[in-house]
């Protein structure tokens, strides 16, 4: 734990009961989005209560979620990676995911995108249960991930890890459209801002932010509502960043994508995001708008 932190003595939240709120949907009461607030300027005054309660916009509804995740949990071995977290992503918003190293960010993502399976819990994806049995599963359903460790092939060239596992072959004849798959990844490399001087040469051999802009553009060509993306501009230049933000933002405004946006960049999450979640403890500890929030209230966690 870092120097002068406070921990939390427990994750599951004590959620405040309100008569006056109206109900919001059957749902909600397995969903536990609550946020820690201050109450009083003592010590340990802070209360867990319901954001979206505590927040004078009027309360989204159930129609306007695309994912909930409720109550799930992951540990590998002894490591508790995830307890008990419950997060909601709505139509067309970005949502940013922040924590500290090992808080169970990357665990959480690669469990919505049918990569690992919970240990408990449920997700629910526009507005019914699901169970995700493989990435392929969530990918027919319309979810799609940027890994943090990208999951390229790295003896393979850009155009083909792009492609991978939809490829492009020609009308009527079973032979891959490869010309065009290279302009179409040229389009999109360039799209992104990023430089690659050959698409032939194997990924392996390019550098960090170069992989980041592939696996970037790989997602960004697979149709998907919702993408997930796992750290998406860490080993970029503050140039590239800029552009492959920029990038994003264009395919939200085109299209009604649902974003989950991991990075420790917390001016990036701010810019970028609609609202953001805090993981600590295996729990979301802090839900709120990016306009209501700051680094200063981020960096206090
Ligand atoms: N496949 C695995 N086997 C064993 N332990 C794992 C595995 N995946 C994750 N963990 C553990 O789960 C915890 C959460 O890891 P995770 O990668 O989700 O964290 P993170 O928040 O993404 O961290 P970072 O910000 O460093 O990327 C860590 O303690 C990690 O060591
Ligand atoms: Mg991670």
């Amino acid at each position: 734990m870092r120097p002068g932190r406070r921990r939390r003595a427990a994750c599951v939240p004590q959620v405040t009961t309100d008569s006056q709120s109206p109900r919001v949907d059957p749902l909600e009461d397995l969903i536990v989005d609550a946020v820690w607030v201050e109450k009083g300027s003592e010590p340990g005054s802070r209360q867990l209560v319901r954001e979206r309660r505590a927040s004078s916009a009027p309360p989204p509804s159930a129609s306007d979620d695309v994912l909930r995740v409720l109550h799930v949990a992951k540990r590998f071995g002894g490591v508790v990676a995830l307890r008990d977290i419950n997060l909601q992503l709505r139509r067309g918003e970005t949502l940013g995911l922040v924590g500290d190293n090992a808080s169970g960010k990357s665990t959480l993502l690669k469990i919505i995108a049918g990569f690992q399976r919970p240990d408990a819990g449920q997700l629910v994806l526009r507005g019914a249960p699901v169970d995700l049995r493989s990435v392929d599963h969530a990918r027919s359903l319309g979810i799609d991930c940027v890994y943090q460790d990208l999951a390229l092939i790295d003896e393979l060239s850009a155009a083909e890890n792009i492609f991978l596992g939809r490829e492009r072959v020609h009308r009527g004849v079973p032979l891959l459209a490869r010309r065009l798959m290279r302009a179409l990844a040229r389009e999109a490399l360039d799209d992104l801002g990023v430089r690659v001087d050959s698409l032939d040469v194997a990924v392996g051999r390019l550098s960090g932010g170069q992989r980041q802009a592939i696996a970037v553009a790989r997602c960004m060509r697979s149709a998907a509502q919702i993408v997930l993306l796992d750290e998406p501009i860490a080993a970029m230049g503050h140039k590239e960043a800029t552009a492959m933000l920029t990038v994003l933002s264009r395919l939200r405004e085109r299209a009604p994508i649902s974003m989950i946006f991991v990075a420790h960049n917390y001016g990036h999450v701010l810019n970028f995001c609609d609202r953001v979640n805090l993981v600590q403890d295996g729990c979301i500890a802090l839900d709120k708008p990016t306009s209501k929030t700051s680094i200063e209230e981020l960096t206090s966690w």
